[in-house]
């Protein structure tokens, strides 16, 4: 037992400066100031190990012992934040200004005390300071211990890679108290590890066999924490004083054959190659440990798959990993809920294997096991792509097998029945005994435990493992006081019940209990029970009668004589009374009543090995099902092989037959008594294939490739499983197979008989399910498809898996099968197999949408269900959304009429309601499946009525299908349904109540929510309805891009968006904005249902992105910081209202920041760190680790407001600015000095505005104001614009843009420039050096098209340009801004900016052009067209594409048969007479258009009200004056001009106010 001041010393480069003990804090202090004199010691530690005492217990010790030694020197202190984000530059520079401006000179000695992090990053410290300087390395952590603080490798980190700067720099001692351990957190722990069983596996395969040994205390000890935290680790301080040292021996060892990174030292990377992939994309929310953990089990995968490693080793590996509380796969639970479901993209990290530092070139290497505790070569090993991609994906292309003739001999796994036997026959028997090709699985390890908790035998392994050698000491078992856990192990639970009862009381116990998890708990056992207990045996079942946990009593044991046992269930009672048996104090004989025993193959297996242990079984020639077995020890043989399993083996055999080559497998024979066993002889020899069988091997040697014969008809029964090996086999025979007697398949890991059929039609062979079988059309292997895209799917079947890889090969091209890994269940080494030995080539592969991935995908075309109360819109919104995004409808209600073939009110007055409900559900389930793409379902309101209904919902949701939640206020929803209801039957109880029932169910099964403000006239609702279409648009995945250039969102501060007029002026307010952002904590309320409303009031007020931000007190809002619940409450409701963007704060739990931000669907997060009390300047290392979590968290903008005290302030962000480009930054300064950096940030600059309460911040400016400032500060130049054409006196361009330069503070100016000549504009304004901008009109917007160098895509259609300005270099783009200028007018007057009705257009003349594009744009199906001569208008028609759909209208009649028209544009003169021709085609066009809502917009502004917009007003149009086309036009031509949208209301009253 290791003691208090236990030290022990290790030798590296030749000095003995490695100390490990035990409570030594008092040597170390003594050490090192006894031999190292210096005028300063220098402590620097992270926060944490000062929380947990440590650096104050040091100081003390350390100071004592100075002043008893060193009386002169002294000690100083330094700590940083913990964790990696700190490893870095800026903490770095930091420290080196502590040691500076605290005089510390070349003699400095410095104590790194903490984990890797202090001990990498101190260590550099170091080795730079002064040119370097003295340093001792204590580390805290296991992984510090074992690892890092071991070999002289220090270093910090970039945002572009961990370690990548560094020194070797060897320390004077590294002092390891394992002692620090009893402070460390669970976590850091098991992660240290990671390294431990690494080191172990590539060096030492004694310490590998040690550390499996002690997996079991481990984790129970732990986790075992004290109210302060720590923990005793007294249980295990012995194994893990060993673990440390033998680690540290290893490393010793390779470190000094190997100093710097030359071969050897490499092996320690193993697991690191693939590793540090993973943890490059999984930090920091996975840890190192873990990540190498997981790339070690990747990396001795890859050597099985090259066939270096044994299957057994892989094995062993992962399960002491995992022991040991480690993921060994990124699939884990652990780790998939650690990294919210982060994915690993494999040519990513292919990508990060690449710059591995281990690589020379861009070749990769990994270390290659050979065995446990010895490397493949001295060195890492190059390995290939191909093979790095097989291991990393979960899905493998298989391409064509190479048809030459070819022979190889395969063993499969061994036979997991005959495992289980064989273990307990030989733990039994007398004698050494050598298990070979046993199954590794639950049951063998629990009874592997089990029997040497027991004392029954002696365990050893040979052959790396690959042998079980059983060392039985003929029956003696002795009683342990310890339980037995068998964990979910049935066949275990049962074999052991019988063996408990021959054990012996020992001193200590005398009885013996087995337990199992919560599942085997509920697993029968009873009649074997109940034959035991009839038998003498003393048996109590300790929960539920006839299950485990049971405690045997040590006491008379096993009689013998009759025994009699139920075996209708299970064969395994029945074999576990067999085995037992021969101990008995008298012979047994063994009757089995109660009927046909089952399965008894399985009770001949169990005789049939008894005697192979020598211990003969007789049958009864009296009595049927009753066995006489005699008194008797087993005798062990030398040697036991256990049988492959005859299923597996099916597999290569079947490979024989398809490619014509010859396989043996040479341990199962006509022996065998796995029924799986006659597969060769019954199924493929009919077929063709030449078959050779002795009592031991089967051979097979197919016929020369596609050569096989169909077989009539097979009865499979007594071979069921292999029934799929002989589907594809068949599949490629051309003719009629016919299987029968499989009928079990289908309750197998999926249906397999439907799995078959449906997937050899991939394939293109047909195949039909029989009600117990299959029929399989096979055809010529030649004919057969190569299925498309993602290739086959494979159920989490292994059979599945396997025998359809067999078919893939046999195509033409390479096939993909999916979920290559369920194949672990019974032969994890099966790709291996097909690759190594079989020599198939396989490739990894990447299914290309990965539904794990984090970017949720785009809705794409998947149907939408909405659901709500009634009268909450559905069927209106429905609408909607059937428009906005192209989806058909199909009403529920409807649905389930049209089903059950009468109405909902009279099916529930015949049936009642609980039966409509029922069916309701049903017919939902049905419905998502028949219309699983392209339709939006709206539901009944009470389909959250039943528990059914609601799991289809939230399943629907899970999957990432959108269930859309329409809600609106209760009272407005209460009126409407008492005033009018009449088409479904009544409620019979209140609304309201119905309401608060059916709410929280709504909230619960959507993902989405819409709120419906109350809207009483038409053009509220058409508002309500364009919100709603901007809304799906978003939530479907249409996102709106980040902005670029110079941007602003304005902060919205006010309580209530209700009160002050704040959505009025909305538009004023966000002019010159790319966002607005609503401060939710500055609300009056923060309750969600008002929130909620406060969202639904800004989507139907403003189509610009809504920022969504909850500003906690600490950050300078006003939301409590700790309320945490509400915070993530809060979010999620933001996430389900489909804002743009989510302001989350970084000062968050880093779990929860991250949890949130994996949340976030389509919302952009913006990371944002506010240091409210100015404490941090911009060069502290505080910003640099926020800005690595926020880069870690994945947030798409960072947003860093510090405080200014000085410009110094402004200064320093500027080069913080500068220097962080990773992700796009928004950096400003608080307060007034702070101004300055406000106008200087040019990404999404938070402004106020004048109308607003107050300013969201001190110092926050408007639009106008910063405009200013960069004017000022020489930062914006004052740009000339100008309008040119002919004649142009009266255009009111000038008088727009103007005022839009004022109302946002810009320099620019706007003038008139009248020409008829395009070469006067190219010479004398293009050419102008300050030249912003033109608008151009008549007659130049054609022939000005010649000096732009890029056009737009409305330009080119349109034919034409109003708007030109440069773009760079000496180029010129050219836009059309005329029809956004229409298309805005109709959207500014409520017309969604998607319909699918038709539109109109008067006139074919230039502005008829925009319009029919405009019109195009907004989804009108037909455009029509009126002129007063018919080949202006075929002109017109010519210029666009058919798709358009323009219907040229000559003549009345021809109007006579037009379909409803929902827009139209008038582009004829205003203010001149119209001819009578087309006045009356006008009059009829505009007459015959009877949709419900028609828009009309008049093109001419003059007069006010032309004669069109009177007629158009008669007939009962919603008309728009032409003077909105014309502002909407020029707001549009501004902000292309200037990326900034100008007021609405002030350049309205400049163009009409002349
Ligand atoms: N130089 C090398 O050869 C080498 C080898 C492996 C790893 N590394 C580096 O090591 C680093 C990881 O080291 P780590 O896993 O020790 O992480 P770490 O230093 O971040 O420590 C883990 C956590 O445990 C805390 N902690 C440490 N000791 C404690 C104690 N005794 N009680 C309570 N809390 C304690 C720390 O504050 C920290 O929060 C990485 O940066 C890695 O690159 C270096
Ligand atoms: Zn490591």
């Amino acid at each position: 037992m290791v003691e208090e001041n236990h030290v022990e010393t290790f030798e590296i480069l030749g000095k003995k400066t490695i100390r490990v003990g035990y409570r030594i804090r008092s040597y170390i202090c003594e050490e090192i100031i006894k031999n190292y004199a210096s005028s300063t010691y220098v402590i620097i530690t992270d926060s944490n190990i000062v929380a947990a005492g440590h650096l104050d217990a040091y100081k003390r010790t350390f100071t004592e012992t100075l002043e008893r030694l060193r009386p002169d020197a002294r000690l100083l202190t330094y700590v940083v934040s913990p964790g990696e984000s700190n490893k870095n530059r800026a903490t770095k520079a930091a420290i080196e200004d502590f040691l500076l401006s605290n005089g510390c000179t070349r003699d400095t000695f410095i104590i790194a005390m903490g984990g890797g992090v202090i001990g990498d990053m101190i260590g550099y410290v170091a080795a730079t300071f002064m040119r370097g300087v003295r340093v001792v390395q204590i580390p805290t952590t296991l992984l510090a211990m074992v690892d890092s603080s071991i070999g002289g490798k220090t270093a910090i980190d970039t945002p572009l890679g961990k370690n990548f700067i560094g020194a070797f720099w060897q320390p004077e001692y590294v002092m390891v108290d394992v002692a620090f351990l009893e402070t460390l957190p669970v976590r850091q722990f098991i992660n240290g590890m990671g390294e431990v069983i690494k080191t172990a596996a590539i060096w030492d395969a004694a310490e590998f066999d040690r550390l499996e040994r002690h997996t079991k205390q481990f984790l129970k000890v732990i986790n075992d924490r004290r109210a302060d935290g720590t923990v005793d680790l007294t249980p295990i301080l012995d194994h893990l004083f060993r673990l440390v040292t033998g680690s540290i021996r290893v490393k010793v060892d390779v470190v000094s054959r190997d100093e710097r990174e030359g071969g050897l030292r490499n092996l320690l990377n193993f697991g690191h190659s693939i590793g540090h992939a993973y943890e490059a994309i999984l930090t920091p929310q996975a840890l190192h440990g873990e990540c190498v953990s997981v790339g070690a089990i990747k990396e001795a995968e890859l050597a099985r798959y090259l066939g270096i490693l044994s299957p057994v080793a892989v094995s062993r590996l992962a399960s002491c990993f995992s022991a040991y509380g480690l993921p060994i796969s990124v699939y884990d639970k652990i780790m998939v809920d650690r990294v919210n479901g982060k994915v690993c993209p494999i040519d990513t990290l292919l990508e990060k294997m690449a710059i591995d530092k281990k690589n020379v070139g861009s070749r990769k290497r990994c270390v290659i096991l050979k065995r446990i505790g010895e490397c493949y070569e001295p060195h890492a090993t190059y390995v290939s792509d191909d093979d790095l991609r097989v291991m990393l994906a979960s899905d493998v292309s298989v391409y064509p097998f190479k048809k030459e003739y070819k022979e190889f001999t395969v063993v499969p796994p061994g036979s997991k029945s005959i495992s289980n036997r064989a273990l307990i026959l030989a733990a039994l028997g007398e004698g050494r005994c050598k298990l070979k090709n046993l199954l590794h699985s639950d049951d063998t390890k629990f009874m592997l435990s089990a029997v040497t908790a027991l004392k029954g035998a002696e365990l050893d392994w040979e052959d790396d493992g690959e042998t079980v050698v059983i060392t039985g000491h003929g029956g003696k078992l002795e009683a342990t006081s310890q339980e037995l856990y068998l964990g979910n192990a049935g066949t275990a639970s049962r074999f052991l019940t019988s063996l408990s009862c021959l054990v012996k009381a020992s001193e200590g116990a005398n009885s013996v209990v087995l337990t199992g998890n919560q599942r085997m708990q509920e697993r029968p056992n009873g009649p074997l029970i109940e034959a035991l207990r009839a038998n003498g045996c003393d048996i109590k079942c300790l929960n539920r009668e006839g299950s485990l946990p049971v405690r045997v009593l040590c006491e008379g044991g096993l009689k013998g004589g009759r025994i009699e046992l139920a075996a209708t269930v299970s064969s395994q009672y029945v074999s576990s009374v067999l085995m037992a048996a021969p101990y008995a104090q008298e012979p047994v004989t063994l009757a089995l009543v109660g009927g046909k025993p089952v399965s008894q193959t399985y009770i001949l297996m169990t005789i049939q090995m008894m005697e192979a242990f020598g211990v003969k079984v007789t049958m009864s020639t009296e009595e049927p099902y009753t066995y006489h077995i005699p008194k008797g020890r087993y005798k062990n043989p030398e040697e036991y092989i256990i049988e492959s399993d005859a299923s597996s083996a099916t597999y290569p055999l079947g490979f024989a037959a398809l490619t014509g080559t010859k396989c043996t497998v040479p341990n199962i024979g006509s022996t065998s008594l796995q029924g799986d066993s006659r597969f060769a002889v019954e199924v493929l020899r009919p077929m063709g294939c030449s078959v050779i069988q002795t009592a031991t091997s089967t051979t097979v040697q197919g016929p020369p490739v596609g050569n096989l014969k169909p077989f009539a008809h097979i009865d499979m029964e007594p071979m069921t499983d292999a029934f799929l090996t002989a589907s594809v086999v068949a599949a490629i025979a051309p003719g009629t197979s016919i299987i029968t007697g499989i009928a079990n398949q289908r309750v197998k890991e999926c249906n397999r008989i439907a799995a078959m059929r449906v997937e050899l039609a991939k394939f293109g062979v047909k195949a039909t399910e029989l009600e117990d079988g299959i029929e399989i059309h096979g055809i010529d292997y030649t004919k057969l498809r190569v299925p498309e895209g993602d290739g086959v799917y494979t159920y989490d079947d292994h059979r599945v898996a396997m025998s359809l890889s067999l078919l893939a090969g046999m195509c033409s091209g390479p096939v993909v099968v999916q979920g290559r890994r369920c194949t672990s269940k019974t032969w994890p080494g099966w790709w291996d197999t097909l690759h190594t030995t079989l020599g198939v080539h396989l490739v990894g592969h990447e299914a290309q949408q990965s539904d794990r991935s984090i970017v949720p995908a785009k809705n794409g075309n998947r149907s939408i269900i909405l659901i709500g109360m009634r009268a909450a819109g559905k069927s209106t919104m429905a609408e909607v959304v059937s428009q906005q995004l192209g989806l058909k409808l199909v009403d529920l209600d409807a649905y389930f009429e049209e089903q059950v073939g009468e109405s909902i009110k009279q099916f529930v007055q015949e049936k009642g309601w609980s039966e409509f409900r029922k069916k309701e559900a049903t017919f939902a389930e049905k419905a998502l499946n028949d219309f699983p793409e392209g339709y939006v379902i709206s539901t009944g309101g009470g389909i959250v009525e039943s528990e059914q209904s609601r799991t289809v919902l939230k399943r629907y949701a899970e999957q990432g299908g959108i269930v859309l939640h329409l809600h609106r206020d209760v009272a407005q929803m209460v009126q409407f349904l008492t005033e009018k209801d009449a088409v479904r039957p009544a409620y019979e109880e209140s609304i309201q109540s119905v309401w608060e029932r059916r709410e929280p169910w709504y909230r619960e099964c959507s993902n989405y929510l819409f709120y419906s403000p109350h809207s009483t006239t038409d053009a509220e609702l058409r508002q309500l309805k364009q919100a709603m279409g901007t809304f799906v648009t978003r939530i479907s995945g249409s996102t709106v891009p980040l902005p670029k250039g110079r941007t602003y969102f304005v902060c919205l501060t006010c309580p209530d968006l209700l009160e002050g007029g704040a959505l009025e002026q909305l538009d004023d307010i966000t002019a010159g904005c790319a966002a607005v952002e609503l401060r939710v904590d500055l609300l009056k309320s923060q309750d969600p249902q008002f929130v909620e409303n406060q969202i639904g009031l800004l989507r139907l007020n403003t189509d610009l992105p809504i920022i969504f931000t909850l500003r906690t007190v600490g950050q300078g809002g006003k939301f409590p910081s700790s309320d945490f619940r509400r915070i993530v409450e809060l979010v999620e409701l933001a996430f389900k209202l489909g804002v743009e963007y989510v302001d989350l704060e970084l000062s968050l739990p880093e779990g929860m920041l991250d949890t949130l931000a994996s949340k976030r669907r389509f919302t952009k997060i913006i990371g944002s760190h506010h240091d409210v009390s100015g404490q941090y300047k911009w060069d502290s290392p505080e910003w640099e680790s926020k800005y690595q979590l926020a880069v870690n968290c994945g947030v798409d903008v960072v947003k860093f407001v510090g405080t200014a005290t000085s410009m110094q302030d402004n200064v320093a962000l500027e080069n913080f600015r500068s220097q962080h480009t990773f992700r796009p930054l928004v950096a400003i300064n608080m307060g007034r000095v702070g101004q300055l950096s406000r106008a200087i940030n040019s990404l999404l600059t938070p402004v106020t505005h004048p109308l607003l309460p107050n300013s969201a911040a001190p110092g926050q400016l408007s639009v106008k104001q910063i405009n200013e400032t960069l004017t000022m500060i020489g930062e914006s130049k004052p740009l000339k614009f100008f309008i040119v054409g002919k004649p142009i006196t009266h255009s009111r361009s000038p008088a727009l843009h103007t005022a839009g330069y004022k109302a946002l503070g810009l320099p620019h100016t706007f003038n008139r420039f009248e020409t008829s000549d395009a070469a006067e504009v190219r010479d004398q304004v293009l050419k102008n050096a300050d030249f912003g901008g033109c608008a151009i009109t008549i007659p130049l917007k054609i022939e000005m098209l010649k000096y732009a160098t890029e056009l737009s895509d409305s330009a080119k259609a349109i034919g034409a340009i109003n708007t030109l300005w440069p773009v760079g270099d000496g180029k010129l783009a050219g836009t059309n801004t005329d029809w956004i200028g229409i298309k805005n007018s109709f959207v500014r007057n409520n017309v969604p900016s998607t319909i699918s009705g038709n539109g109109l257009v008067i006139g074919a003349g230039g502005t008829s052009r925009a319009a029919v594009y405009a019109l195009h744009r907004m989804g009108c199906n037909k455009i029509y067209m009126i002129n007063r001569s018919d080949s202006e208008l075929k002109k017109v028609k010519a210029q666009f594409p058919v798709s358009f759909n323009i219907v040229t209208l000559s003549t009345v009649e021809e109007i006579g048969s037009i379909d409803p028209i929902t827009l139209a544009v008038s582009t004829v003169p205003g203010n001149v007479e119209l001819e009578e021709s087309l006045k009356e085609k006008i009059h009829e066009v505009l007459g015959e258009a009877n949709s419900e809502e028609r828009f009309l917009i008049d093109a001419a502004y003059k007069p006010l009200e032309t004669a069109v917009l009177k007629l158009a007003k008669q007939l009962g149009w919603t008309t728009i004056p032409g003077r909105e086309m014309l502002v909407n036009q020029g707001v549009a031509q501004f902000e292309v001009f200037l990326g900034l949208r100008p007021p609405y209301q002030p350049v309205f009253d400049a163009v009409v106010n002349e």
